[in-house]
């Protein structure tokens, strides 16, 4: 099992697991719920999206990155009210305009993977919201390609 990231500065605690580092956990609560009383898809999904948002910024340098495309979801497990889960992503390619990632949810409690998403795409977009390149070809360890303004 590869449990390195590459993603991931040193100095930064976040947990390496399988082929995502896992940085941002939540924690189930009663709004969280679906009609089953277990976690609602949608939710998740929310999380996620923001996850990869953060995440693409950050390695694109550009606040305005907005979500392409999820490739197909499958919801393995879930988790219930009270349960913690951890979110993992890792950058899987950087191209001219876009940043595509994989993403893995799993149950702290459990132990099981809730979902795996092979690909989020996100683009950067220039003021007119067209797809402008960001020039990066690999991961950034730091916060240096903040816009000036961001990173305070
Ligand atoms: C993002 C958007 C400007 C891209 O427009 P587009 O006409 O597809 O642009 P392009 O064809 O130039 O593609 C831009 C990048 O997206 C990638 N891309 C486009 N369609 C893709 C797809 N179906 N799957 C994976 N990547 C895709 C392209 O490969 C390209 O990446 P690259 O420059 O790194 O090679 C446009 O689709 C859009 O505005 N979508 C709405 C985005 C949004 O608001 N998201 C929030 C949720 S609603």
């Amino acid at each position: 099992m590869d449990t390195t990231d590459a993603a991931t500065p040193s100095a930064d605690h976040a947990a390496h697991s399988d082929d995502v580092t896992y940085r941002t956990r939540k924690w189930v609560k009663p709004e969280d719920l679906n009609a089953n009383g277990t976690l609602f898809g949608g939710s998740l999904l929310r999380w996620i999206d923001e996850e990869a948002a953060i995440y693409a910024i950050i390695q694109l340098g550009n606040p305005r990155s907005v979500t392409k495309l999820i490739s197909e979801i499958n919801f393995r497990s879930s988790a219930e009210q009270g349960d913690m889960i951890e979110m993992g992503l890792r950058a899987v390619e950087f191209g001219r305009t876009s940043l595509t990632m994989r993403a893995k949810v799993r149950n702290i409690i459990t132990g099981e993977v809730i979902l795996t998403i092979d690909k989020i795409v996100f683009v950067s977009l220039d003021e007119e919201g067209r797809p402008e390149p960001h020039g990066y070809t690999d991961i950034t360890l730091d916060r240096d390609r903040l816009p000036y303004g961001m990173n305070r």
